[in-house]
């Protein structure tokens, strides 16, 4: 018997989510949450440009809740937590690359208490934070002996991320470099970073403990000397169109884990001129010991612009990594459960390939 899921908003990741859905063997689309009122009463199929699939997008979260649905995959533009919690307490779990990748120091008391009474689970996972920052670096620290330094980055080439709130709202492009490097936007932005960084840090022993480890964030900016086209509109001369952060755990001042993101908007009309340089868009997970391990990961980014807008494989995959987590999520022990809790989780084969689970 197949997984029931709930989509949670149809943006990109949401619709990249639905249509993993539809091709995963053990899962089945059961509804659809909408933010935007004129996606109402649509159905799915034919929001993801395909053909009906017979589930209508809706805004009644009363009505959805009483599908007796097994997983949310919950992607809005923004986590909303009392809507959170009222989907835990409805009995259904939730997989989302919002939030929720490592408790840390954090207090999640009341989703955790939701999720222990309901008898469900809450799994934050996505690519970067996600996999790439946390999951594939702890897997790939296995094969070294007496690690010093583990490293994930991204460098990406903004303009294909088709997301407007999300480019401007909580990566900060297109605004004063003042107002790039201040408060809630370098906070929103950090928190789900800085859980990996620490998630790392405490599963490897970093430190020998809490108090042994100092954690900093550098960041770099660059802005345009050019109007530059991106997702949200035209950057202005003198707004932030690349920036660079770089999430840091520290053991004696010397760095033992870092995330990092450099995200341009283009390669040109940058002050001060930044590039990704030759082996151009990629993510890569480093680890430092005995030996130095070096992955890169080449196939995340589109190959043009006009790709990346229609459907980006950065965000397919932030959504096949949700999706592949959904059939493990459901039969976790209840809780807020992290790769530290779950099983070693796979793909699937295509369909034509036999589609189904081995064992
Ligand atoms: N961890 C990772 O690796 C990772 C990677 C990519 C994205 N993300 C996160 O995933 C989330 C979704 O990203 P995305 O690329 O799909 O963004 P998106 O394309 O902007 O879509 C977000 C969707 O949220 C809904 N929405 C808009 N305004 C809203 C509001 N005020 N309240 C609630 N919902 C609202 C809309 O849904 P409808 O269109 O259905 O109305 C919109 O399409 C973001 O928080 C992003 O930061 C994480």
């Amino acid at each position: 018997m197949a997984y029931r899921v709930i989509q949670w908003a149809t943006g990109g990741v949401g619709r990249a989510a639905i249509e993993g859905v539809l091709s995963h063997p053990e899962l089945e689309l059961a509804g659809c949450w909408v933010h935007s009122a004129e996606k109402e009463g649509k159905d799915v199929g034919t929001l993801i440009g395909r053909d009906p699939l017979g589930v209508t997008a809706t805004r009644d979260i009363d009505a959805l809740l009483a599908l007796g649905a097994d997983c949310v995959f919950y992607s809005p533009v923004m986590a909303n937590k009392p809507e959170l919690l009222r989907i835990l307490e409805a009995g259904v779990n939730v997989v989302t690359p919002l939030n929720w990748f490592y408790r840390g120091d954090r207090n999640w008391q009341d989703l955790e208490d939701a999720c222990q009474k309901a008898g469900v689970t809450l799994h934050g996972t996505g690519i970067h934070p996600g996999g790439i920052t946390e999951r594939f670096p702890l897997m790939v620290s296995a094969l070294s002996a007496g690690v010093t330094h583990v490293r994930a980055e991204e460098f990406s080439d903004l303009r294909t991320y088709n997301s407007p709130d999300v480019v401007r709202h909580i990566m900060g492009f297109g605004v004063s470099p003042e107002e790039a490097m201040a408060g809630p936007i370098v906070d929103l932005l950090g928190a789900g970073f800085k859980a990996s960084v620490r998630m790392v840090v405490d599963e490897m022993g970093f430190g020998g403990g809490a108090e042994g480890v100092d954690y900093d964030t550098v960041q770099e900016i660059a802005v345009a000397t050019a109007p530059i086209e991106a997702p949200f509109g035209t950057i202005e001369p003198g707004q932030v169109a690349a920036r660079r952060f770089e999430w840091r755990a520290l053991v004696d001042g010397t760095p033992v884990v870092s995330a990092v993101v450099n995200w341009l908007m283009g390669e040109e009309h940058l002050d001060p001129a930044w590039g990704f340089g030759p082996a151009g868009e990629r993510f890569e997970v480093e680890v430092t010991g005995d030996p130095d391990v070096l992955l890169t990961f080449k196939g995340l980014q589109p190959e043009s612009i006009e790709e990346g807008l229609v459907r980006n494989p950065g965000i397919v995959v932030t959504a096949n990594h949700c999706v592949s987590a959904i059939p493990y999520v459901v039969a976790a022990e209840p809780g807020i459960r992290t790769y530290l809790d779950l099983p070693l989780l796979a793909g699937r084969a295509a369909p034509h390939l036999g589609g189904r689970r081995s064992s």
